[in-house]
Parts: C-alpha cells; structure tokens; sequence
C-alpha cells in the first residue's frame, strides 16, 4: 500500500468549505458561547471531583493534592490552546479525529477517532457507574436498598452491614442513565443543552455552597505537614505522589475537549469554540483548587483513606462542625450531604450526556468520510440529531456500564484521552509548519513551546499509568487497524477520489 494513500490528508480549504449551514449536515446550528462553555462545564464536573480526590489526597499527594490539581490543570490548559487553535480553524464535528485528518492524514485521524472511543464512550461508561454508586447512596438515607447484585458489575463485590459480602452480577442503574441520557440527546440537541444548563447552574451552585461554607471550618493544622513524607514506593507521597495524584485527578478535567464536537451546532464557532474550550476550563480549575484545599483543610487527609463514592466529600463535610470536650464532631450541616447527592446524581447526567454526544459527533464525521458506515451519520427526519448512532452508542456503552468494573474503564478513559491530547499537540506544530500562512482565527500562543510541553505533560501522565491500562489501550488499537484495513481504507471517500 503506497504510504501516500494511507496517509492522505483532507485539506483545510475542503474541511473549511464542508462547515456548511443546516441544510447540507443536517446538524443545527443552535448554540452561543455561554451554551458551549456551560456544554464544557457540563463535561467536566463529575466523578473526577467528587469521587477520585479524597482518593488522590489520601493515598498519593495529601494536602498537596491542591498542586496535584494545578500540575494537572497547567497539562490541560497546553492542550486546551492547542484545541482551541484547530477548533476556531476547523470547527467540523469530529474535533481531533478531523484536525489529524488535514495534519497528519487518514491513517493517523483513523486511530485518533477510534481511540476517541475510549475518551467519550468508555469515559460516559465510567461515570454511569460512579452514579450508580450515588444513587444506591441515597435511596440508602431513605431505606431503600436495591439488590447489590443488581448495582455492581461483575468480579465486583460489596460488604453488606451484616457482614456478608455480596457479588455483583449487572449494574442496572448505571444502564438505566445512559439509556436516559441516550433518548435525551435523541431528541435534540437544544433541548439537551437546555437540560445541561440547569445542571451546570446546580453543579457549580453546589461546589460554591463546598467551599463557601467549609473555608470557615478550615483547620490549619491539617496543612501540616502539606506534603507527607515519601513512604519509599514511587507514588506513595513525597513529590513522586504529588505528580501520580496529578495522573489520577486528570480524570477530574476530561470533558474540555468535548465542546469542539459540537462545532457544527455553534452558531459562531469560529469566536466560540475557544472560548467554550478555555473558559470552561479555566472555571473548572478555580473551582478545584479551592474546593480541593477546603476539602484537605476541614478534615486530615488520613481521614478519606478507605473513602469510596460519596464517601470523600461526606467525610468533609461531616467534619464541618463543632467539636465536643469528648472530640466528636456536632456537623453544622447535616442537610448537605443529601444535597450534595442530589446535585451530583444530576451533575454525573450531564457529564454522561456530553459525553455520549461526542461520541457520536466524532462517528458522524468519520462516517461522512466513509471510514464508518452510513448508520453512524443518518441524522432523524424531526429531531436533526444522529439517532441511530445514538442507539448503537447506548448499547455499547450500558454493556461497559453494566458489566466492566469502575477502575478499569476510569484508566482507558484516562489513557484515550491522554493518546488524543498528545496527537492533537503534535498537530498544531505540523500544521504551522506545512500550512504556516492559513488563516487561525485563535492562535496557540508560543507554538512550539506549548504544544511541546503539553505532549510531555501528556506523556508523563500516561507513563504513570499500569501497564494493564497500556496493554487494553494496544489492544484496543489493534482491533481498530483490523477495522481499518477491512472495512476503512477500502471505502474512504478521500482515497476513492484521489485513485
Ligand atoms: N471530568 C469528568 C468527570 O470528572 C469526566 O467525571
């Protein structure tokens, strides 16, 4: 196969001229600047936050998880720029599967957009699971107690209160939200924004309510010492545990990037998207510094170590309170906690919901440029969105939620995402190089240095992760070349042409 068919490159002027109004996508073009920041706010608040911090803080970085969080945000924020730059120069669906596409050709734009699987699809899979997980929390303050088996996925086990230990065989709560999720974005993608906007106003209400009424109850002395001592094991405290902490809470930023798949349902893409991408990041990163240092300063960091789920922000907050001559805790708000729940059991919603329209924005253009079936871009006569792509993705994504444990699809959805953000920085760099003169409505400021220090931030995080990871990430890949030399190559719509 001559290396220049396997590479071949759409080019900017064919993608440009594609980004057509309504009519010729079939996508409509409904949302401003505050939807797609609200749509990136939507994406990233989530399981990140609330389940994997105490996580992070307790086992790896200790206070410092707040640094934690800033290394991780500095990572992004050299990706976001460089996404922002391809964004406003090709606001096309398929975000980096389409930017590869015109940079580095088909070949590398096929394992992109299917690595992008793992991001979105494998990604909306793990948080259905964290929800799960909340939702069987809450009914728990109401006594209401559904199967365990019926919550938790198999090789999955759960301590019951009478001691006995229960193995899980389905989680059908977290089928249950992706499939709602699924028949939401069905129906339009308006109507979805709408919905999300709700959520975000009560995700960042909440946060805000976090930090607004536990700085009051901050003791310094949980600051102390800020960064625990290395225990000997990489990774186990010291700073070594401040930069694995980072690799875990990257997980917590995942989701700037899914607004520029929405490009051609903005109205203005070419201002907005970067907007969208940078400010919602830039809010997400406020919002997790300060929550993470209320969090390690209302209770010690030792106090999350055996924390799952709700768990890590219920211990901060019940630490929030009084303490007695007898050393026990009176909370000074004992509401919140259910309050909490409700917002991120509604919080996870969006990040799911976003997610699954990524996924499916990302098949759609690949399936207009033949490297997918037709099924993946077939847009509903009423409700303009991609209905069937849709279905197959909720199918997909309820088998990994119901039947996959949380921390083996957390990590591919980390290492995807990682693989992307890498690909995407190496692509602002060739594109400068071979087509320096194109006009970039927003320009990634210091090019090569940020993209460059954003592929090694990337990389350094993806080292930091197990090896089991790597082997399903090559896995993985290697059943996409098997897709792309049967079904792809063959009927690339760009290849075709060019023969
Ligand atoms: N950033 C998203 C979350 O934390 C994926 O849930």
């Amino acid at each position: 196969m001559a290396e220049s068919t396997l590479f071949v490159k759409k080019s900017i002027t064919q993608l440009q001229s594609e980004v057509g109004g309504d009519s010729e996508h079939g996508l409509k073009r409904t949302l401003g600047a505050t939807s797609l920041v609200a749509l990136g706010i939507g994406a990233i608040i989530g399981a990140g936050l609330f389940s994997i911090t105490g996580g992070a803080a307790a086992h790896n970085a200790g206070p410092a998880v707040t640094i934690s969080f800033i290394i991780a945000a500095v990572a992004c924020a050299f990706a976001g720029l460089c996404y922002a730059e391809f964004a406003s120069m090709i606001p096309v669906a398929g975000s980096a599967y389409t930017y590869s596409y015109a940079t580095m050709g088909e070949f590398i734009a096929w394992i992109i957009g299917w690595d992008l699987v793992l991001e979105y699809a494998v990604g909306a899979a793990t948080v259905a699971i964290s929800w799960s997980r909340y939702l069987v929390k809450f009914f728990g303050y109401y006594d209401i107690h559904l199967p365990a088996s019926l919550t938790l996925s198999p090789f999955t086990t759960a301590t019951m209160p009478d001691g006995s230990v229960v193995s899980g065989l389905i989680n059908l709560p977290a089928v249950f939200i992706v499939v709602l999720m699924s028949l939401l974005l069905i129906k339009g993608t308006k109507e979805s924004a709408t919905v999300n906007g709700v959520i975000v106003a009560l995700k960042i209400a909440v946060v805000l309510i976090f930090i607004g009424l536990g700085w009051g109850y901050i003791n310094q002395a949980n600051y102390t010492p800020y960064i625990p001592d290395n225990t000997g094991n990489f990774g186990d405290f010291g700073w070594s545990g401040v930069v694995r902490a980072a690799g875990i809470i990257f997980f917590a930023y995942i989701g700037f990037d899914a607004v520029s798949t929405a490009a051609q349902e903005a109205k203005n893409p070419k201002r907005d998207m970067p907007i969208g991408i940078l400010v919602s990041l830039a809010i997400c990163t406020v919002l997790y510094i300060l929550f993470a240092h209320v969090m390690t300063g209302v209770a010690n960091y030792t106090s999350f170590q055996g924390a799952d789920g709700i768990a890590p922000v219920a211990v901060a907050i019940d630490h929030m309170g009084t303490t007695g001559a007898n050393g026990m805790i009176t909370p000074a708000f004992p509401w919140l906690n259910k309050a909490i729940i409700i917002a991120i059991l509604a919080g996870y919603s969006s990040v799911i919901m976003v997610m699954l329209m990524g996924q499916t924005r990302v098949f759609f253009s690949m399936s207009k440029d033949g490297l997918l079936p037709k099924i993946f871009s077939e847009v509903h006569p009423k409700f303009k969105t991609p209905w069937k792509s849709n279905i197959l993705f909720m199918i997909f994504v309820s088998l990994f939620a119901a039947f996959v444990p949380s921390n083996v699809v957390g990590e591919m959805t980390s290492i995807g995402t990682l693989l992307a953000f890498v690909l995407v920085c190496v692509g602002v760099i060739v594109l400068r190089k071979t087509q320096p003169n194109l006009p970039r409505a927003f320009k990634t400021p210091l090019v090569p240095l940020v993209p460059i220090l954003g592929i090694v931030a990337c990389l350094a995080m993806m080292a930091s992760l197990p090896g089991d990871t790597w082997l399903r990430l090559i896995i993985w890949l290697a059943a996409g070349f098997i897709i792309y030399f049967g079904y792809s190559a063959k009927n690339s719509k760009l290849r075709n042409k060019k023969a």
